[in-house]
């Protein structure tokens, strides 16, 4: 087999960010778009509650701007959150023509609320937003030639002469190879790093790979200490990584204790709707005050018909686990759900390396400031994506490739150590859960700091020895970008949003970023 594919455009990742930008980019452009595991799978996938979008003449851009900027802490840059919110619409339109069928009622969108919105504007698929959105984008780009599909190929790292971005080292899980692919202009579409926690709703895939890359060949890294806790995922032994949407409590549901008392009123007076991080701490305080293993969120005193329609992946999953909705509170944990920040690029998804761009959950665009609000990531994830391809479109493309090494693994032999690499994953993970979770502090970040940079150390040492293997590559990954959190929040000398250090439980006048990037 070839070791060298060439395409004028690499995409890696096919979330809704690698599938959209596929679909945008002009149809005389060859494209790569590899992704590591199926091609559906991924954190667009799973998505429930909805994508926010002004839809209700109620409602305006300067609303959906002003609640943005508020729930991230007022360091989001207002000229990215407004380039954003006032192409939603259009991103629904787009979704729409791809064949998203959003739920109606009477007529209009079926609009809900969720934390920190201030109107109701999230658009849905029942509970199934992202698979909707996932199988009409993949339909779509299986119907262009100039599109190849990559499944199960996973990227190393990225191929880097000076400041300027020529594809991808690739390793093809199959034939256990690594190929290159060289390309003129490479997308990163690699989604976040929640991986790096214990508890996570995200899917395996979401282990900052990306992040980890860029940083390597020198990208600014922006504000990754905001980890965002979504405050409700399953407590239930047998649920690995299942999201109990906040649009339940967009349409009632109650938090409340083992013993069916409410809480929220003791933390926020927009109680079960306050901002995320809100919800998130009340619940860990709760949890940790009385030694409780999980809270409950009830919706049961809703119609059970309409529970089901309005709730099927939910009211399904649950029942499968002998949990009826209809009747019964559910167990919920906050699990890290989301990486506010990311690799650092401008409106166009333009990174500071030359022909790499990134989109979606790997980027930082500024939308999301300290803390995401509900249902702006989706959104984030088509307008950038169409943004990023609009600018390639318009920009002449070179017709010569570089020339370029093959992978060389004649000095690694196959390990015999397997299990050093799954110790240290599940180290890592377990680290970053104690240490850098909901509520931290100045001596558990260091303890944090002291162990990642040696386990940094020991997986690098292992890389330059053995084979590499899939689970290698993304502990690599993990470790990368679990240090570059901790780095990041060591450096934050305030409580800002999603990040609360009990050492600086107050927020500085004034506002800045976290940027960590190679020395
Ligand atoms: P992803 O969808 O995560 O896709 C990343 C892709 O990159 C995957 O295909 C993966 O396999 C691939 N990949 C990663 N690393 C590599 C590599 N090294 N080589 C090759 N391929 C690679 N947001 C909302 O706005 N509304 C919601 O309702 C909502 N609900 C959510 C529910 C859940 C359970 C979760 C987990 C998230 C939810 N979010 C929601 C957040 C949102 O879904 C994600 O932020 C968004 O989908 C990210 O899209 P993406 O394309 O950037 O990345
Ligand atoms: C949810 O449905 O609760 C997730 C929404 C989001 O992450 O934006």
């Amino acid at each position: 087999m070839s070791k060298q594919h060439q395409f004028d455009v690499l995409i890696i990742g096919s979330g809704a960010a690698g599938l959209m930008s596929a679909i945008q980019l002009s149809e005389n452009l060859s494209i790569a778009l590899i992704s590591k595991d199926k091609i559906l799978e991924s954190s667009s996938y799973y998505a429930q509650g909805g994508i926010s979008a002004v839809l209700d003449s109620e409602d305006s851009f300067n609303s959906h701007i002003s609640d943005t900027l508020n729930t991230g802490f007022d360091i989001g840059n207002e000229e990215s959150i407004r380039f954003m919110v006032e192409q939603a619409p259009m991103a629904i339109s787009d979704l729409e023509k791809a064949g998203v069928n959003f739920s109606q009622q009477r007529g209009n969108y079926d609009l809900t609320m969720e934390g920190g919105h201030s109107s109701k504007r999230i658009a849905h698929v029942a509970d199934k937003t992202g698979q909707s959105v996932q199988t009409n984008l993949l339909a779509q780009v299986q119907q262009k030639q100039n599109i190849t599909l990559f499944e199960h190929y996973l990227a190393v790292d990225l191929l880097i002469d000076g400041n300027t971005c020529h594809g991808a080292y690739v390793f093809d899980k199959k034939s256990q190879q690594v190929i290159s692919f060289v390309s003129h202009k490479t997308i990163l579409a690699t989604g976040g790093a929640s991986k790096s926690y214990l508890y996570t709703s995200n899917p395996d895939t979401s282990t900052g790979d990306g992040i980890a890359m860029a940083f390597r060949a020198g990208c600014e890294i922006v504000n990754m200490e905001f980890t965002q806790f979504h405050p409700t995922c399953l407590f239930h032994p047998h649920a690995k990584s299942f999201l109990i949407s906040e649009t339940l409590r967009g349409e009632g549901a109650k938090l409340i204790l083992p013993n069916g008392e409410e809480f929220m009123h003791n933390y926020d007076n927009r109680l079960e709707l306050a901002p995320r991080d809100t919800v998130a701490r009340a619940i860990d305080h709760e949890m940790k005050t009385h030694g409780f293993d999980c809270v409950y969120l009830d919706i049961s005193f809703k119609d059970s018909n309409w529970i089901s329609k309005r709730f099927p992946t939910i009211t399904k999953r649950c029942h499968a686990l002998g949990i009826d909705i209809c009747s019964k509170p559910i167990p919920v944990v906050p699990a890290a759900h989301y990486t506010c920040g990311g690799v650092n690029t401008d409106l166009s998804a333009q990174s500071n390396i030359d022909n790499l761009y990134a989109i979606g959950e790997v980027a930082h665009t500024g939308v999301h400031g300290a803390n995401r609000i509900a249902s702006n990531s989706l959104l984030e994830c088509i307008v950038f994506a169409k943004s990023c391809a609009k600018n390639i479109n318009k920009n002449s493309i070179g017709n010569i490739f570089p020339t370029i090494d093959d992978w060389d693994a004649s000095r690694v032999e196959p390990s015999k150590e397997k299990v050093v690499v799954t110790h240290l994953w599940h180290e890592v993970r377990r680290i970053m859960w104690n240490f850098v979770g909901i509520v931290r502090s100045d001596s558990r970040l260091k303890l944090a700091h002291y162990r990642l940079l040696q386990i940094h150390k020991e997986v690098n040492d292992y890389y330059r020895i053995y084979s590499i293997t899939d689970d290698l590559i993304e502990l690599r990954n993990l470790v990368q970008t679990s240090k570059i959190i901790v780095e990041s929040a060591l450096s934050r000398k305030e409580s800002r949003g999603l990040h609360f250090n009990q050492d600086y439980p107050k927020q500085l006048d004034k506002a800045h970023n976290s940027v960590i990037i190679k020395s």
